[in-house]
């Protein structure tokens, strides 16, 4: 015996294709919705591409939650001061440096050591910021902010001052130069974080 004649069943697909289909229309409203954020949100930095481009994919999470835009900011700018880190300590010590090079890097690598303290710190007052005094908490992070992308620029001027050339020169361009537009940007989005509270 039929239970569902097929005259049924065919109204329940075409219900069920409905509800999914403006289910996924809600998503994508959602999702557009939240990288449509991050662009607006972007376009105050100074480097607005690179701002979209480092948050984009974590659009589900930052939804339209200008708090969790700038904590996902500092957190993806931290990731990537580490990985150079990581990346100029092993280069030291695999490649053959000219003694200028080797003192660049050396000093270099430091100032990245202490960039990683200072985003650290900024990152640990974040989570403090709505339980502790905002302003005195968001001076320190704005604090500890520049003087990260201090100790960034004074690593890539370092590079600049001894004319390194090769791919030494590649990568302090292509990598501390990212770290610092990182770090830049990062600083924006927290001095429009700190402006739009209250
Ligand atoms: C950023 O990193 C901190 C420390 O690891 C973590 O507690 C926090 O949830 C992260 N924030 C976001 C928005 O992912
Ligand atoms: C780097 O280049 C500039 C300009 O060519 C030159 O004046 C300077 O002496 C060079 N510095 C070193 C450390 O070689």
């Amino acid at each position: 015996m039929e239970v569902f004649s097929s005259k049924t069943l065919l109204i329940v697909i075409a219900f069920s294709l409905i509800i999914t289909n403006s289910y996924q229309a809600n998503e994508r409203q959602y999702q557009q919705a939240n990288t449509l954020f991050i662009r607006t949100s972007c376009s105050s930095t100074t480097y607005p591409r690179l701002c979209y481009a480092s948050l984009v994919k974590h659009a589900n999470s930052i939804q339209t939650n200008r708090f969790l835009l700038t904590d996902t900011a500092l957190n993806v700018t931290l990731a990537t001061v580490k990985s150079t880190w990581a990346m100029m300590s092993s280069l030291a010590k695999t490649r053959e440096l000219k003694p200028r090079e080797t003192a660049a890097m050396k000093d270099c690598i430091e100032l990245l050591s202490d960039s990683i303290d200072e985003l650290r710190k900024s990152i640990n007052e974040m989570s403090r910021l709505r339980t502790s005094n905002f302003e005195l908490t968001m001076s320190d992070i704005q604090t500890w902010v520049s003087a990260a992308l201090t100790d960034q620029s004074t690593c890539s001027d370092g590079f600049e001052e001894i004319n390194a050339t090769g791919d030494i020169k590649t990568i302090v361009q292509v990598k501390i130069v990212q770290v610092a537009q990182l770090t830049s940007n990062a600083l924006a989005l927290i001095n429009k974080l700190a402006t739009s509270h209250g």
